[in-house]
């Protein structure tokens, strides 16, 4: 049976950088505090023109380019993301349009911080059943617009960005090994945004629509964010029957230093094995792992034949591991 593999990743970040001392200007909060509990020190804001398909087209452009492949070769888009443009048509129509695609199945997956390993699942599952060939997996998010800029515990934590991969069918021993999603709606009001999603500018009336911003219980998401990512990559491991210092490579979700330092901890893996970008690029939610993951494929970190493990968790709650070979 045919896998995933994934053959090109591209990112894109958008140019304005928000620092926490600029942040130090609007709430009361200090970039010693903001580092210290969550190992942030900058993220990035999209433009007030700038919209989740935007972010999403140009991580594909480059994801497209470096997978060598036509955009008319692309058998599927999926959107992962908290932050579509509109309730419809979906960002991935957006995308597909923008691209030059053929008249593929396109659509947008919600699943909060967890979206990308979500929907990275899904083009592996329409790859194994035979439904495609190549697929366009991107997480895009313009959190700016749904985070509450007067709430110092969580407007600190937030970024934009958006990050692609193309997957293609292989019968190499390369791709994706297993997939382990899971959900919990029974903590849902953990951590939320009730209204739902509207292309706004990001300003205005958008502050006035009740439940239109990110709401969080910081405190308990942490604790359990910890156990379940720890539990999540042990299922991950157990599955392949592979040992945690088999791991060459985990690549996070990226929400707090603290939270990726006890997964690492747990697996026994040092931190020079761990993909971080937390620092520059905050949380990006759907986004954060495909950006951490063409990061560490630009640089050359990621080497061929290397096990890859992803893990994260979000709103839902929702969470999932991933388990590659490059
Ligand atoms: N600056 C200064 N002080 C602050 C700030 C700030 N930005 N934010 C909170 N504080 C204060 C609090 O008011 C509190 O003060 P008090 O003791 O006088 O009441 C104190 O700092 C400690 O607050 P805690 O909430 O206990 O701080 P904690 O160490 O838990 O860190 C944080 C907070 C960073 C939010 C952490 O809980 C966290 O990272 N949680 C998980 C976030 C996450 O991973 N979310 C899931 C993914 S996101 C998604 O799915 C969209």
């Amino acid at each position: 049976m045919p896998r995933a593999r994934i053959i090109g990743t591209g990112s894109y970040l958008p140019e304005q950088v928000l620092t926490n001392h600029d942040l130090e200007e609007r709430v009361e909060t200090s970039d010693a505090w903001i580092v210290e509990r969550t190992g942030i020190r900058e993220r990035h804001i999209a433009a007030a023109t700038e919209q989740c398909s935007d972010l999403a087209i140009a991580a594909s452009r480059r994801a497209i380019a470096a997978a060598g492949i036509a955009a008319t070769e692309i058998d599927l888009v999926l959107v992962a993301s908290a932050t579509p443009d509109m309730a419809f048509p979906s960002t991935a129509c957006l995308v597909q349009q923008a691209l030059g695609c053929g008249p593929v199945p396109a659509f947008d997956l919600s699943a909060a911080c967890s979206g990308f390993v979500y929907a990275l699942t899904v083009g592996d599952q329409f790859i194994r059943g035979g439904a495609a060939k190549t697929v366009l997996v991107i997480g895009s998010e313009v959190l700016s617009r749904i985070v509450d800029w007067s709430d110092r515990t969580t407007c600190v934590l937030f970024g934009d960005g958006a990050g692609a991969v193309i997957l293609q069918a292989t019968d190499s021993g390369h791709g994706l090994l297993s997939s382990h999603l899971h959900a919990e709606g029974r903590l849902a009001d953990l951590l939320m945004v009730a209204a739902p999603g509207k292309r706004h500018p990001g300003t205005g009336e958008v502050f006035a629509i009740e439940g239109a911003l990110i709401q969080m219980r910081g405190n308990e998401t942490f604790r359990v964010a910890v156990r379940t990512l720890g539990e999540a990559v042990g299922e991950a491991l157990e599955a392949n029957n592979m040992a945690p210092e088999e791991v060459d490579w985990l690549i996070p979700h990226q929400a707090n230093i603290r939270i990726i330092e006890a997964t690492a901890k747990r697996l026994g893996l040092p931190m020079e094995q761990v993909v971080v970008n937390v620092d520059r690029v905050g949380n990006t939610s759907a986004a954060s792992i495909p950006i951490a993951l063409d990061e560490a494929v630009r640089d050359g970190r990621l080497q061929e034949g290397q096990t890859v493990l992803l893990e994260a968790f979000g709103g839902g709650l929702t969470w999932g591991a991933v388990v590659m070979r490059w």
